[in-house]
């Protein structure tokens, strides 16, 4: 559920706003996020998970405007974060660092010195070598650092072979038969603390089975951990559940949650959840103006003002996200269109062989993009990222300015 709704005069709403008014104001390319929608969904996953002790641990990649941070971090969210940037964003964006997971496969030093120097809660470790490296800075920090092994659990997630971790050709994680091996590891170094075990095996699931697979593999490992003396504290089962883009239909957190629940009854172990998509990417819209209407030799082209590089996920992953009029009460004729934008690439379009009823002019509004939308923007073809609204209730905030175009280029110099 979200509050992008159909007005009874054709506008597409926003809350107590309308999506025209506000490109009218702020200029298109134009993310919108919704306030009550972002806080219904985190809402959701901490409900569902219910009397279990756990923590939603936010995963920031999916939308790291610190406005979207500050709105999770005031309900008490905790983050996943996947960089040192991550962790100074969530910060300044008043984040707690005492609920702070840290995954991602290359760690720098820097990025674990200032991460245990932020106490954070835990560091997901993905390989062997990063043990090492691990137990060596909080050495010279002369700190703990609290750990959890992320286990490749080799299930396939039946999904995007790029958004897919969970099999063993992936980089990700450790395999579950080495995990052993490196608790053992971690058990005799000084500077570690073992508090964990996870897992994340994909974005955008849609079926339940593959988490409860993961979870059952990660269960028996803690089992076995613990003949060996070696206890684990929290359960971190990632993130991945998917949203509807189109009829995908994925489990709501509800069922996912009672469906963990159920395979945890009667042990003493804190959740961990590290959503993304499922809180943010129906919070979120892209809108754009239609810039002109083209008529090619087979196909009719609705030529847009955004473009791959502020929505990539067309391009990179052939994601299918609904595109819809912010005014569907305007008389157009129906055609088929490829909508597509301004950068020179073919493969940079939005949606193609679109039923849609459009003139110069018009705005669309690209559904579901509040997460992977801006947080994947760049500048290529020097395009200025676009400006991000977020709507509360009859209010509507700037909560990134679009980029000046001086912005470009102001850290480059030319020879003297
Ligand atoms: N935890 C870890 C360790 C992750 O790698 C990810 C996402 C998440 C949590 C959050 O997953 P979510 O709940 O959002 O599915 N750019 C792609 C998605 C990449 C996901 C990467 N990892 C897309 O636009 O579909």
């Amino acid at each position: 559920m979200d509050y992008f709704n159909y007005r009874e005069n054709g506008q597409l709403g926003v809350e107590s706003c309308e999506l025209s008014q506000l490109a009218a104001e702020y200029g298109t390319p134009l993310y919108v996020y919704s306030r009550a929608t972002l806080e219904r969904h985190w809402h959701a996953f901490d409900q569902a998970a219910g009397e279990v002790p756990h923590l939603i641990c936010y995963a920031v990649k999916a939308n790291s405007n610190i406005a979207v941070l500050n709105l999770l971090a005031r309900l008490g969210s905790g983050f996943d974060i996947v960089s040192g940037g991550e962790l100074a964003r969530v910060l300044a964006a008043g984040g707690d660092a005492s609920k702070v997971v840290f995954s991602g496969v290359a760690k720098s030093e820097a990025e674990m010195r200032f991460a245990l120097e932020q106490e954070i809660l835990c560091f997901n470790l993905e390989s062997e070598p990063e043990l090492a490296r691990l137990n060596q800075v909080a050495g010279e920090l002369g700190k703990r650092a609290r750990i959890s092994v992320r286990v490749n659990p080799d299930i396939d997630a039946g999904t995007h072979p790029y958004i897919s971790t969970g099999l063993k050709e992936n980089k990700f994680g450790v395999p579950i038969e080495r995990a052993i091996a490196l608790y053992r590891q971690a058990a005799t170094l000084p500077h570690i603390e073992i508090v964990g075990i996870d897992c994340h095996i994909g974005s955008q699931l849609t079926e339940l089975e593959p988490f409860l697979e993961a979870m059952d593999r990660l269960l028996a490992l803690i089992d076995r951990l613990a003949t060996e003396g070696i206890h684990i504290h929290h359960l971190d089962v990632g993130g991945g559940l998917g949203v509807n883009y189109s009829d995908e239909n994925p489990p709501h957190p509800e069922q996912y949650a009672a469906a963990l629940k159920a395979k945890l009854a009667g042990r003493d172990l804190q959740l961990i959840f590290e959503p993304g998509r499922a809180i943010v990417a129906n919070a979120g819209v892209l809108v754009t103006r239609v810039e002109y209407l083209k008529e090619g030799e087979d196909r009719h082209f609705a030529i847009v003002d955004a473009a791959m590089n502020d929505l990539i996920r067309p391009s990179l992953y052939g994601a299918w996200m609904n595109i819809i009029p912010a005014d569907r009460s305007l008389a157009r004729p129906q055609r088929r269109y490829d909508v597509v934008g301004p950068v020179c690439e073919t493969g940079d379009f939005l949606g193609k062989d679109r039923e849609l009823g459009v003139a110069q002019g018009d705005l669309l509004v690209v559904r579901s993009a509040g997460a992977y939308g801006f947080a994947m923007a760049s500048n290529y073809n020097t395009r200025p990222r676009a400006a991000e609204v977020l709507v509360d209730g009859a209010q509507a905030h700037l909560v990134r300015e679009r980029e000046p175009l001086s912005d470009l280029w102001r850290l480059e110099r030319t020879l003297p």
